[in-house]
C-alpha cells in the first residue's frame, strides 16, 4: 500500500434523501428508510473491503426527534430490528460497531442492544462502523466544554492546559482519527450539526444521488477522487 493509500482512514456520511426516494415511487417515507438501511449494510461491507478503517454514518440527529411521532417510531423500530439482524451480519464480516450520541434519549431496550453489539464486536479486526444516533455536534461540544470547565474548577488542570488535544479527548470520537472525507447524498450542501469539530480538514463530497440509490461503485469513485485532491492543511 502506498503512503497516499494509507492516508485515507475515516469516511463520514450524511445519509440524506430517503424520504424523496420513497416519494418519487409513490411509497410511504418508511419505505425509503427501509431501503436506506439496506444501503447502510452494502456500503459498510464495501468500505471494509476497500480497507477504510472508520466509517461514521449519521443515522438520527438530535433534531430528528422533532419529526412527526410516527416517523420517529418507524426509525426507532427499524433501528431495533437492525440491531438484531443486519448489524449482527456485519459482525460476521469482522466489522466493529460503535455508537455515538445521546443515549439517554433512546428507549432502554435499544441502548441495551447497542451496548451488547459494541461488546460483542469490540475485538473484531476490520473496519469500525460508527453509527451516530440521537447525535448533535454542538451538544457534543457543549458537553466537552462543561467537562473541561469542571476540571479547571477542581484544579486538576489550569486554563493554559486547555488545547486542541484536550478538547478532542472530551468528544465521543476521542480515539478516532478525524474524517478525511465527508459525503452528503441527495444534493443538499449542508453540514447539519454533524461532527463540526472533527471535520475541520475533511474533503467534502456532495452527490445528487439519494441515499437509498448510493452504491459501492459511487463510494469507490469518491475514494479515487479523494486521492487526486491535494490536502494542504492550511499550509502552502
Ligand atoms: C435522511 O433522509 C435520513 C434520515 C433522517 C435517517 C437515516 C436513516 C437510515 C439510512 C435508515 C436507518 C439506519 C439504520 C442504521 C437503522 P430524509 O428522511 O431526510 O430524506 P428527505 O430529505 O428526502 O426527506
Amino acid at each position: 500500500m502506498s503512503t497516499k493509500q494509507e492516508s485515507l482512514q475515516h469516511i463520514a456520511v450524511i445519509m440524506d434523501g430517503n424520504g424523496r426516494w420513497a416519494q418519487k415511487r409513490g411509497l410511504p417515507r418508511a419505505a425509503g428508510h427501509k431501503k436506506g438501511a439496506e444501503t447502510v449494510k452494502e456500503i459498510a461491507k464495501a468500505a471494509n473491503e476497500r480497507g477504510v478503517r472508520f466509517l461514521t454514518l449519521y443515522a438520527f440527529s438530535t433534531e430528528n426527534w422533532q419529526r412527526p411521532k410516527d416517523e420517529v417510531k418507524t426509525l426507532m423500530d427499524l433501528l431495533r430490528q437492525y440491531l438484531k439482524s443486519d448489524l449482527v451480519e456485519l459482525h460476521k464480516h469482522g466489522i466493529r460497531i460503535r455508537f455515538i450520541g445521546e443515549r439517554y434519549m433512546l428507549d432502554k431496550d435499544i441502548v441495551e442492544s447497542m451496548e451488547q453489539l459494541e461488546q460483542n464486536t469490540a475485538d473484531n479486526k476490520g473496519m469500525t462502523l460508527i453509527l451516530a444516533i440521537s447525535y448533535g455536534s454542538r451538544q457534543e461540544i457543549v458537553a466537552a466544554v462543561r467537562k473541561v470547565a469542571a476540571m479547571v474548577k477542581k484544579g486538576d488542570i489550569s486554563e493554559s492546559d486547555v488545547d486542541i488535544d484536550l478538547v478532542s479527548d472530551m468528544l465521543y470520537t476521542k480515539d478516532v482519527p478525524d474524517p478525511d472525507i465527508l459525503i452528503r447524498t441527495s444534493g443538499e450542501q449542508r453540514i447539519s450539526n454533524y461532527l463540526l469539530w472533527q471535520l475541520a480538514y475533511a474533503e467534502l463530497f456532495f452527490t445528487k444521488t439519494l441515499w437509498p440509490d448510493f452504491t459501492p461503485n459511487e463510494l469507490g469513485e469518491i475514494i479515487d477522487n479523494f486521492y487526486l485532491r491535494e490536502r494542504r492543511y492550511g499550509k502552502v
